[in-house]
């Protein structure tokens, strides 16, 4: 095999209540990429297409996480990468993770597997650390594993897969606005009240029985973030009109996607999921922003081949 051609999905961290620990994949939504073995070491990044982004090794962040994984082996040869980017950076829904994390899945495919699941978690960390100056993982590594995932620690990295229930989709509202996650952080404070950390905590570990248990109102319930939401939302138009509308059209619960500006909200079935979007749609054609808005089910398999 010297070439592969994958799907590397977009995906929606924090789920509400689980900042830099929760994440979960998407479906429809997603980069192509093509990933080619040449004679010459190292990463070449030969053509991108979609978005405006850095072409050099060391200033893309597919560059730089296939340049980590490049690091802990020996390798004869080289990679040439070409990027197909369909998910806008600075929309929150795993631009840069979808990147870092399909290069380093793809390589370690054409090498015959040498890395784990964890190992690939880590060296697409680096390009989230590019990205974002901080090395999260709760957008790669549902990018990687599929489903939802647990970061339930970064030292050491230690993550967990998650069930997904068969009837869960997402709804995202994309407002055509760029939010830089690094950004996104600055403004968070660095500590929590107690009071609200019991109730965030409170959250997670109910989100996480809900996915086990398929208990999809205990998911509804559990979907509230104390900590970060009530911060980031006033960065995002109209945010409490489009969630309330969610919900008032069957959503059960929803919030923030990454570091915005997008929006999710999760529902039992495809029909309610539509629903919330003409929910959201109704909020959105009022206000004088450009917005796309996307229905996905939720992806099990995390990147897939769509070509050797
Ligand atoms: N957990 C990260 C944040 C995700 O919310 O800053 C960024 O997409």
């Amino acid at each position: 095999m010297n070439e592969i051609k994958i799907f590397t999905p977009a995906t929606i961290a924090n789920v509400s209540c689980g900042f830099d620990v929760l994440g979960m994949a998407l479906d429809t939504i997603g980069d192509e990429m093509l990933i080619r073995k040449v004679p010459e070491k190292g990463v070449k990044i030969t053509k991108i297409i979609g978005q405006n982004l850095p072409l050099e090794t060391h200033k893309n962040v597919a560059g730089v996480s296939a340049l980590a994984l490049l690091a802990q082996i020996d390798c004869e040869f080289g990679f040439e990468i070409e990027i197909d980017k369909r998910i806008k950076p600075g929309s929150g829904i795993g631009s840069s993770a979808a990147s870092s994390a399909g290069v380093v899945w793809a390589i370690n495919e054409l090498l015959g597997k040498p890395f784990n699941s964890s190992d690939l978690v880590r060296f697409a960390m680096e390009g989230e650390r590019l990205a974002t100056g901080v090395a999260h993982a709760d957008n790669v590594a549902p990018a990687l594993f599929g489903g939802f995932t647990l970061v339930r620690s970064y030292e050491p990295l230690d993550i967990i897969s998650l069930p997904t229930p068969k009837d869960l989709y997402a709804t995202i509202l994309h407002p055509q606005i760029e939010i830089k996650t690094a950004d996104a952080r600055e403004i968070l404070k660095t500590t929590v009240s107690l009071k609200k950390a019991i109730k965030q905590w409170g959250n997670v570990g109910g989100l996480i029985s809900g996915l086990y248990e398929e208990d999809y109102d205990l998911i509804g319930r559990s979907l509230e973030d104390f900590i970060i939401e009530p911060i980031r939302s006033i960065l995002i138009p109209a945010f409490d009109t489009v969630k309330q509308q969610s919900i008032n059209s069957g959503a059960l619960g929803g919030g923030i996607s990454g570091s915005g500006p997008s929006i999710f909200a999760l529902s039992k079935g495809e029909e309610t999921a539509l629903k919330v979007a003409d929910g959201m749609r109704s909020v959105y054609e009022k206000i004088d922003i450009d917005y796309e808005i996307h229905v996905s089910k939720i992806n099990k398999k995390g990147i897939r081949i769509l070509k050797y």
